[in-house]
């Protein structure tokens, strides 16, 4: 503790030291803002940062100091800050005006995403993947008419109350203010655990659909085994459910058919967002036409009715993003780019969990393609006893890395997420920063102590 003390003291010296007009502006936010952020992942000790801008894989904060951004805003910038097609896209529906209603550039987007995400007949456009993932249960409890929805530990589905459980091994609530009534009808499972669900599925005829997140992201990135995904659905097709891949970690960051493609199983229904709109505010849901006829105000009498509406569903600026980036993925995709960003973050993966044996300290790097996530304990962890390690060494050494230059993750968040922004030459500078960080800040007495 003494140890992890003097670590912290000099850390947060040195990023105090580093961030006055972050620290400003965190005294006057935090009157007006709780926490000073606007969502609680944002706020980290002694206080976050606030950033001016952002190009390719640097950020730079208030106070001019630029950063490597591994965060990438929690997933979405996987092209990089301000992408240069991207943003000519977004300019261009300038003289459109943002809600003309009924865009053509909405049918256009469409029409890509159903070129290139397997299970996608037809999309309905949203905002955040909260709603998108709302919106998905609710067009299969509606088109199944059933009500119960098979989740699992450790994935997280967005703010819904009826999924903020059971984000560890426990059935733990994730938040106050969720009634326990809310999650009455989510069955809750372990990840991997082909027999749970088939028993569940023989003794419960009111099973609407299995929803699960390929990457486990949430839960510790422990990632998805082709064989479970493909027993799942065989299971789900065989009782009628349906299987919902929530993808809006994994749409497009595992490749320009999502999981889906990358483990090549197909789901009924997908939700993905973040990459999607390249850091606009885009969201679907999709699946094959019979399931989404629900929502068709068309459809032929006798098909369930399933409502879903909002008023900033088809906003031009946003769409043209995900057209443009669904554009830049698919080239990158064809030059083989998404296999070296997956190299290129497991060259990071090695490396950090070297630099830390080599100095006496045992450092698990979990990694999905190019997300990383850092666990520092003396003995390798998994899904189980993760739940049992010190978080506080990891928070650490991610505020130490900020020091020296780089966001590799929101010290409070454990989330890196590689982007194709950045190069070999970023890669050279984060390994050297990572030595640098463990050396300056003695990480190493942690291993004697
Ligand atoms: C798998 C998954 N689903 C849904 C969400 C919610 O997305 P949003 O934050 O856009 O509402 C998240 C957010 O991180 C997520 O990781």
């Amino acid at each position: 503790m003494e140890i992890l003390s003097r670590i912290r003291d000099q850390i947060h010296r040195d990023f105090i030291q580093k961030t006055p007009a972050s620290k400003e502006l965190y005294a006057r936010a935090n009157s007006v803002l709780p926490g000073g952020v606007s969502g609680n992942l944002r706020f980290f000790p002694p206080y976050p940062l606030y950033m001016s801008s952002g190009s390719g894989c640097i950020v730079t904060d208030v106070d001019a100091n630029d950063y490597i951004d591994c965060f990438s805003a929690n997933g979405p910038m996987l092209l990089g800050h301000n992408h240069p097609e991207v943003v000519e896209a977004i300019s261009s529906t300038q003289t459109l005006g943002s809600l003309p209603l009924n865009p053509e550039v909405m049918i256009e987007c469409a029409e890509l995403l159903t070129e290139l995400v397997p299970c996608a007949e037809q999309v309905r456009f949203l905002n955040t993947g909260t709603e998108a993932v709302m919106t998905a249960i609710r067009i299969a409890r509606g088109f199944k008419n059933k009500d119960k929805i098979i989740k699992f530990h450790g994935h997280y589905h967005g703010q819904q109350d009826q999924f903020l459980f059971g984000m560890d091994t426990t059935d733990a609530m994730f938040s106050d203010g969720v009634p326990r009534d809310a999650v009455s009808t989510t069955l809750i499972h372990r990840y991997n655990d082909i027999d749970a669900v088939r028993s569940t599925l023989e003794s419960d005829d009111e099973v609407a659909a299995v929803i699960l997140d390929p990457a486990m992201h949430a839960g510790g990135l422990w990632g998805s085994s082709k064989e479970f995904l493909e027993k799942i659905r065989a299971l789900t097709s065989k009782h009628g459910v349906l299987l919902i891949f929530d993808e809006v970690i994994t749409g497009f960051r595992l490749g320009t058919g999502g999981a889906q493609a990358y483990f090549d199983v197909t789901p009924d229904l997908v939700t993905m967002a973040k990459a999607l709109g390249a850091g606009e505010k885009i969201a679907i849901v999709a699946g094959s036409r019979e399931v989404m006829s629900v929502l068709d105000p068309n459809a032929p009498a006798g098909t369930p009715r399933v409502f879903q509406s909002g008023t900033v569903n088809d906003g031009a600026p946003a769409l043209a993003a995900c057209v443009a980036a669904m554009r830049v993925y698919t080239e990158l995709e064809k030059q083989g780019e998404y296999e070296h960003l997956f190299d290129r973050t497991e060259r990071l993966q090695k490396f950090i969990e070297s630099a830390f044996t080599t100095r006496g300290l045992n450092c698990q790097a979990n990694r999905v393609a190019s997300m990383l996530q850092l666990y520092i304990n003396p003995v390798t962890v998994d899904f189980e006893s993760a739940g049992g390690v010190d978080y506080v060494p990891v928070e650490l050494f991610y505020t130490g890395m900020i020091n020296e230059g780089v966001l590799l993750s929101l010290p409070t968040s454990n989330h890196i997420y590689m982007s194709f922004a950045h190069e070999d030459k970023h890669i050279d500078l984060i390994e050297s920063k990572v030595e640098k960080v463990l050396d300056k800040y003695g990480f190493d007495d942690l291993a004697i102590s």
